[in-house]
C-alpha cells in the first residue's frame, strides 16, 4: 500500500504571497531531492479555500494533490448559505480530496454525527476523496475511552453505508481516516508507536466490517509529527502515512516526513 503524507495548513499561511513561497520551497525540495521518489509516497497539501485554485495551478503536471480542508453541510452544489463553499465548488477550484471531522471543526464549530454524515454524503457524490479525521480528548484518553470515542465516530461510515448501500463502490480508494488524538494536535505530546498501531488495528478493523470493499483501509497517524519522530511511526505496518500541521508548513520538514514514509 502506498503511504500518504498530507499537509494541512489549516488557516494559514497569511499571504498568497506565503503561499507562493511555501508551495515554491516544496517543489524545488522534492525535484532537487534524488532519494524522494513520489512513486512511493501520495503527497497532499490542503489549503485554506481562498487558496484553493491558485495551489491547484501550480500542482498542475506535479505529482502532489490538493484537497480542501471541509465543505458545506448544507448543499453539494449551491444554496443560500453563506460562508460555505460546497463540494462542487471545491472540486471546481481543483481539489480532489476534502478533509472532514477535524477536531478543530468539531471542537470550534460543533461538528456532529448528522453534519459529519452530510457533509460525507456531499463530498462522495461530487466525487470528492475523503480524509475522515477521528480522534479522542486528554479526558477521554484518560479515562481510557479512546476506543469507544473511535467506534462513536466512525458509525458516520456506517450510517452512510446503511442509507445508501451503492456508495461502498464509491468509497474504495476515496476514504482515508485519519487517527489524530485530540490532546496530541500542536502539543508536541504524541501517544507511544505502539499505542497508535493498536488503534490503528482497531480502526481498520472495525471499518472492514462495514463492508467487504473496506478492508485495508488506509489509516493516518496525525498529531505533534515532525522530522524528528516520523521515522518511527513510519516503521510500523499500521500507520500508513501523516497528517502533518505544524511541519507542513516548511517544506524541508514536510518533505523528511515524507521521506521518512517512502
Ligand atoms: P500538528 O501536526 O500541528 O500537531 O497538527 C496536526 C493536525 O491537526 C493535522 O490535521
Amino acid at each position: 500500500m502506498q503511504a500518504w503524507v498530507i499537509g494541512n495548513w489549516k488557516q494559514n499561511p497569511a499571504t498568497s504571497r506565503d503561499v507562493d513561497t511555501l508551495l515554491e520551497g516544496l517543489l524545488t525540495a522534492i525535484y532537487a531531492d534524488t532519494k524522494f521518489s513520489s512513486n512511493c509516497c501520495n503527497l497532499m497539501v490542503a489549503p485554506s479555500d481562498i487558496h484553493l485554485a491558485a495551489v491547484n495551478a501550480r500542482l498542475k503536471d506535479t505529482s502532489v494533490l490538493c484537497s480542501a480542508q471541509d465543505i458545506s453541510a448544507h448543499s453539494a452544489t449551491t444554496g443560500a448559505y453563506t460562508g460555505d463553499c460546497s463540494a462542487q465548488q471545491v472540486v471546481d477550484a481543483g481539489a480532489t480530496w476534502t478533509i472532514l471531522g477535524h477536531s478543530e471543526r468539531r471542537q470550534y464549530h460543533q461538528e456532529s454525527h448528522e453534519c459529519l454524515l452530510q457533509k460525507m454524503t456531499h463530498a462522495f457524490t461530487q466525487n470528492l476523496g475523503v480524509v475522515f479525521c477521528i480522534g479522542e480528548t486528554q479526558t477521554q484518553y484518560d479515562a481510557k475511552q479512546t476506543l469507544e470515542v473511535i467506534d462513536n465516530q466512525l458509525s458516520v461510515i456506517k450510517d452512510l453505508l446503511d442509507q445508501q448501500p451503492d456508495i461502498t463502490v464509491s468509497l474504495a480508494g476515496r476514504l482515508i481516516i485519519a487517527y489524530e488524538p485530540v490532546w496530541a494536535i500542536g502539543t508536541g505530546k504524541v501517544p507511544t508507536v505502539y499505542e497508535v498501531s493498536k488503534t490503528h488495528q482497531h480502526i481498520k478493523q472495525t471499518v472492514a466490517g462495514f463492508a467487504n470493499n473496506l478492508e485495508d483501509m488506509t489509516v493516518l497517524y496525525g498529531g505533534s509529527v515532525n522530522a524528528d519522530n516520523a521515522d518511527s511511526f513510519a516503521l510500523d505496518s499500521m500507520i500508513d502515512g501523516a497528517l502533518v500541521g505544524g511541519a507542513s508548513l516548511k517544506a524541508e520538514s514536510f518533505l523528511a516526513i515524507a521521506k521518512a514514509f517512502s
